[in-house]
């Protein structure tokens, strides 16, 4: 099954709306935001112009373009519709720039930004590397790589063994997700594409009543739905057993996210030592 975020340049109106849903959702979740904010603040936002790979509806945007009023903000995305919708919203900002194009092809040259950042990209990408070497392409030298994502294998919403809402989640997993434990690697995919480590870590998102976590036992239980694997009675269960454990347990579920800073190399003659380990 193909990672819907993957696909996105191509599907039909209904799912890109779903999925600027899901997005809005989660900056509205208190803790990813917190998450979101500790990352953009580790970030050197003063060097301009920014590039945001993968910049969807533009919920990361925003915060760039307020963060750094008077640089130029270029977001990009293989979603025209997700872009569109980027436009309207925080996009309209002045110095926002929104571009369609392939995270594995930018139509940029090379050296072309200071700053590059990802957020919630590189899981979506069947070809990491290649999205990493682009990345490291068109950063400067001495420019900074900026990288957060979900290590979704780490993603739990049960409360004890066989948790029926784990199946909910493998099944979101499965649709949603093409690189389920490659964030792992980060720091050594980061190597290997030219790039030196500055900082990385871990923060464990816990969703206790979450509008977000729901939608990740909604969209899993929606799949299994489609496939005929459950039906109407089951589903809708399912849904109202991650609402009820909001209020009774004080716990949905937890993922894993990590971050990383990297540096371009600043002279050319170190530029090609990436390690040949990855
Ligand atoms: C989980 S969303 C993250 C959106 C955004 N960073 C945010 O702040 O909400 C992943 C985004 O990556 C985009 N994407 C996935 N594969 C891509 C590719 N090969 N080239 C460009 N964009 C891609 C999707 O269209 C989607 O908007």
């Amino acid at each position: 099954m193909t990672d819907v975020f993957s696909s996105l340049a191509t599907c039909d109106r209904e799912t890109t709306r779903q999925i600027a849903s899901v997005l809005h959702c989660r900056r509205q979740d208190p803790d990813q935001y917190r998450m979101l904010r500790r990352f953009l603040a580790a970030v050197d936002v003063t060097a301009g112009p920014l590039l945001e790979i993968g910049c969807g509806s533009g919920e990361l945007l925003a915060d760039l373009a307020d963060r750094a009023p008077t640089t130029t903000v270029v977001g990009i995305d293989h979603s025209v519709d997700l872009l569109r919708m980027a436009g309207r919203s925080g996009g309209a900002a002045e110095n926002i720039r929104l571009l369609a194009a392939d995270a594995h092809r930018l139509p940029f040259a090379a050296e072309s930004f200071p700053t590059v950042l990802m957020y919630t990209l590189l899981s979506h990408t069947p070809d990491i590397r290649s999205v990493l070497r682009e990345a490291h392409r068109v950063c400067r030298r001495g420019g900074q790589l900026a990288v957060l994502d979900g290590d979704y294998a780490s993603t739990d919403f049960s409360l004890g063994p066989h948790d029926p809402l784990n199946a909910c989640v493998a099944a979101w997993r499965a649709r949603y997700v093409v690189n389920t434990h490659d964030l792992r690697a980060l720091p050594r995919l980061l190597e290997a594409a030219g790039f030196q480590l500055v900082r990385t870590g871990a923060h464990n998102y816990t969703a206790t009543h979450s509008a977000y976590a729901y939608t990740i036992v909604d969209r899993g239980v929606d799949t299994m739905l489609g496939s005929g694997t459950i039906g109407e009675d089951l589903a809708r269960s399912l849904k109202n057993e991650a609402r009820r454990r909001a209020d009774d347990e004080g716990f949905v579920g937890s993922i894993t996210y990590r971050f990383a800073l990297a540096r371009r190399h600043p002279s050319p003659s170190a530029a090609g030592t990436a390690s040949p380990r990855a």
